[in-house]
Parts: structure tokens; C-alpha cells; sequence
């Protein structure tokens, strides 16, 4: 049994690299999704200790940066906290380090975020606007997805960086991304189409940058989606009286 879903999982995946569903999960398959367009909300169960954590994102990043709660901490090369604004209205999530931002330090450094650096400058932004941070801030061995055990640790740290940023908008980068923020297991498709607020913040998914790299049936769809993430932030924005 464990074989059959592991099977009807990758074949459901295989839509971000084939660009149509080879298998479409059943109703009974997976758990049940928000359908047509509700917002659905995802905060975390419970509360983060009041002053557990610095109240300064470098304190903070300095206080974190040797975690060893799980087994990344021991074959990580470099912890990969984020960077950029830290005060950014945006922040963009994408799952774990890669091999080149294990080595840098940095989150999406290799191609696919040289790629995120080209979207990002089509609507007007850089690295340096934006805070980019992934869900797992150490690398998994052979960039497997990461593991719920390595969520559990690693999620908290994510949450004071949003509590401390206050972006107006986050982006999930990629299912995985998304489906592991969100606590759902869906399509890139179907989540594309949703709204959804995470630890009170309206949030939206939109392909990961490797997607697009492996298939360039992705890129306009893709492209339609930053069009709204511009066009939403850029209200948040104006709506808060910045920039106008
Ligand atoms: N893929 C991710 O999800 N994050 C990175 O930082 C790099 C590649």
C-alpha cells in the first residue's frame, strides 16, 4: 500500500515536469482541499513563546545559525537563513536549500534562483526588496523533500521571521513549498488558483523557478502569476500609503 501511493504521488507530481496530470489523485486519495475560491487560513497550533527568540532578524539569524535540532545540522555545509529586506512587503518561500546555496549560504543562488532574479526584475524588484527564505533552512541530502520531523523544527524559526519582517504578501515557491506551509496535499495547478493566508498573511503559489527551468510550458502561466503578485502587492502597498 505504501508502495501504491508513493507511485500515485510521484505520478501527481510529475505535472510540474509534464505540464498535465499523468494521475489525478481521486477524492479518496488525498485529504480533502479548499475547492473554488475561499480563502483558506493556516496558523500555527501553537503559540510561539513570547520572547523565545531574538527580536532582531541578524540576532536572530546569529542565534539560530548553529541549530542542530535535527540531522541537517550535522551535514549542512552553511545554514541558510534568508536574505534581504528586513523589513520587505514581500518574502518569497521556497522549500530547502540546493547544493550551490548549501555552499553559499544563501537561498536561491544556483540556477533557478538566477532565474527568480530575472522574474523578479520583470516586475520591477530585486533580491534586495524582497526577504527570501525557504521553509528548511539546511540542506536535505540529495535535495529530497523535507521531511515532516525537519518541518516541526525548523517551521518556528520561519514564523518569527514573518513576525518580525510583517511582509504584506508571501509567495510559496513551488508544491512542495506550498503544500508543506499549507498542510495540504494538492496540485500546483489547483493551489495556483487559491487564496490563502499563512500566520495571517495573505499568501500565493506559483511555480518554482526549477519548474520553469525543466519545462517552458510553465513560463507564462508563471508569468501571469507574478502579474498578480505585483499587482496585489503593489496594492498592499499603496493601500498602507508606501510608495504612492
Ligand atoms: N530551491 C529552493 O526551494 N530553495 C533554494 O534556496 C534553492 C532552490
Amino acid at each position: 500500500m505504501a508502495a501504491d501511493s508513493a507511485i500515485k504521488r510521484f505520478l501527481a507530481e510529475e505535472i510540474e515536469v509534464f505540464g498535465g496530470p499523468i494521475y489525478h489523485p481521486g477524492t479518496d486519495d488525498l485529504p480533502k482541499t479548499n475547492e473554488g475560491h475561499s480563502v483558506k487560513h493556516v496558523v500555527r497550533t501553537e503559540n510561539e513563546q513570547p520572547g523565545r527568540f531574538a527580536s532582531d532578524l541578524t540576532q536572530f539569524n546569529q542565534e539560530i545559525s548553529g541549530c542542530q535540532n535535527c540531522a541537517l545540522g550535522a551535514s549542512r555545509t552553511k545554514f541558510v537563513f534568508g536574505v534581504g529586506d528586513p523589513n520587505a512587503d514581500l518574502m518569497l518561500i521556497g522549500e530547502a536549500p540546493g547544493r550551490d546555496e548549501d555552499l553559499r549560504g544563501e537561498p536561491f543562488v544556483g540556477r533557478a534562483g538566477q532565474l527568480l532574479d530575472k522574474i523578479l526584475a520583470a516586475i520591477d524588484l530585486n533580491r534586495d526588496e524582497v526577504f527570501i527564505a525557504n521553509v528548511l533552512k539546511c540542506r536535505p541530502p540529495n535535495n529530497r523533500d523535507p521531511l515532516p520531523a525537519e518541518v516541526e523544527q525548523c517551521e518556528p524559526y520561519l514564523w518569527h521571521q514573518i513576525e518580525l519582517i510583517k511582509p504584506k504578501l508571501i509567495v510559496a515557491l513551488g508544491r512542495i513549498a506550498a503544500m508543506t506551509l499549507l498542510k495540504v496535499e494538492d496540485t500546483l495547478k489547483n493551489m495556483r488558483l487559491q487564496e490563502y493566508t499563512y500566520q495571517g498573511v495573505d499568501l500565493r503559489v506559483t511555480y518554482h523557478p526549477a519548474a520553469l527551468l525543466r519545462n517552458s510550458n510553465f513560463k507564462r502561466p508563471a508569468w501571469e502569476d507574478f502579474q498578480k503578485i505585483r499587482d496585489l502587492y503593489l496594492a498592499k502597498r499603496k493601500g498602507a500609503g508606501i510608495g504612492v
